[in-house]
């Protein structure tokens, strides 16, 4: 039987970058923050004497080889396991490829929970010969809390925003992205995912980033600073603007996902005050190589108006831009004002990380 996972989209509630690291890598504190906008992954594993790894896609865009983050990670995950199986992921794409989103990275993720759901089955069921030992040893470990932190380490291989969705919800991620701690979760928030048909390159995105140091006179010693500092502000408002949420707390449940955010109830992104200072350093390269990104933001913010949104920026390095909203309405002003402006969007809300792992499986 095989097995359909959702495979959800982040957006960045801020982004910091520090300069640019001696392993070519950048610091960075940000927080991802997962939505109900997703692909669908399918994965089928069967018994086989020899590891075959396929890959179909709906759209001619993805990758069908190694350099697809699934085939990464169902490779690794074999590997790691001493599991010989012919697996097919089939990826449905409905996400934007290359558009800040993660989408790549939840992917791999959602291709990580298919096969350990297929593999477990394989286990419990038909008959067993010699050559499916390796399969029964290799799916013990999955049960185990040393495999629980071993997939961690194995997301980190397979690409630095891969590991926040092994967390979901509201997501503190350091280092170079990949050191992931849960925060206290925000509740559902309507959403609006702007989606240019401009494309923006990441590694590019970093290089522009790497001349806007040299020029600043940014160093890697000088960023760290600012970015531990950001990172503990980060965790300070968001236990403070959730009742009751320690870090590493579960959905806040302030609100049920499918109800209006109209009321008296302020999103606990204005409690905090974080709206007001979360920001993407990203922008600062990438609005100057597309002016009309930084005229979409400009769309989704309509700041000073009732309808404004409580934050609107880019995600990672886009080219999707988001912006949040306190009720459904004023989300669908924001789609009306990009929709006369001639930009795609789609309608969403964030995602807790209790529904986050609640919808994962179809
Ligand atoms: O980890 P991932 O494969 O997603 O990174 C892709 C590229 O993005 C890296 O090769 C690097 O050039 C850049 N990157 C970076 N700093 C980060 C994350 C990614 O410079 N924190």
């Amino acid at each position: 039987m095989p097995t359909r996972v959702r495979s959800h989209a982040k957006i960045n509630l801020g982004l910091a970058i520090g300069a640019p690291r001696r392993d070519g890598f950048h610091a960075l504190t940000t927080v991802y923050q997962t939505l109900e906008l997703h692909d669908v992954v399918t994965v089928t594993a069967r018994r086989a004497g020899t590891r075959a790894i396929r890959l179909t896609s709906s759209d001619a865009r993805v990758p069908l080889d190694r350099k697809n983050t699934a085939y990464k990670m169902v490779e690794l995950v074999l590997d790691e396991l001493g599991v010989a199986a012919d697996v097919l992921v089939d990826i449905d794409k409905r996400l934007p490829v290359q558009g800040g989103m993660g989408a790549g990275s939840a992917n791999a993720v959602a291709a990580l929970v298919g096969l350990e759901v297929e593999l477990a089955a394989l286990s419990s069921t038909g008959n067993k010969g010699p050559r499916d030992q390796g399969t029964e040893a290799g799916t013990r470990e999955l049960g185990t809390s040393r495999w629980q932190a071993r997939r961690l380490e194995v997301a980190a291989q397979v690409g630095s925003d891969v590991p926040l969705f092994l967390i979901g919800g509201t997501v503190l991620g350091v280092d170079r992205g990949q050191e992931v701690y849960p925060l206290p979760d925000l509740e559902a928030m309507w959403c609006v995912v702007a989606l240019p048909e401009v494309g923006v390159s990441t590694p590019q995105a970093f290089r522009d980033w790497d001349a806007l140091c040299a020029s600043d006179g940014l160093t890697e010693e000088g960023s760290a600073g600012k970015l531990n500092e950001l990172s503990r502000a980060y965790a300070s408002a968001f236990a403070e603007a959730i009742p009751g949420g320690g870090v590493g707390a579960g959905s806040s449940g302030v609100l049920s996902a499918g109800k209006d955010l109209a009321g008296p109830q302020e999103s606990a992104l204005v409690r905090a005050g974080i709206s007001s200072w979360i920001q993407n350093d990203f922008e600062r390269v990438v609005f100057s190589q597309h002016p009309s990104l930084a005229e979409i933001k400009r769309l989704l913010a309509a700041s000073g108006k009732p309808e404004a949104a409580l934050c609107a920026m880019l995600s990672g390095s886009g080219s999707a831009l988001f912006g949040l909203y306190r009720t459904k309405g004023d989300a669908e002003a924001a789609q009306a004002r990009l929709q006369s402006a001639s930009v795609a969007s789609a309608l969403t809300k964030t995602l807790p990380r209790r529904e986050y792992w609640g919808q994962m499986l179809l």
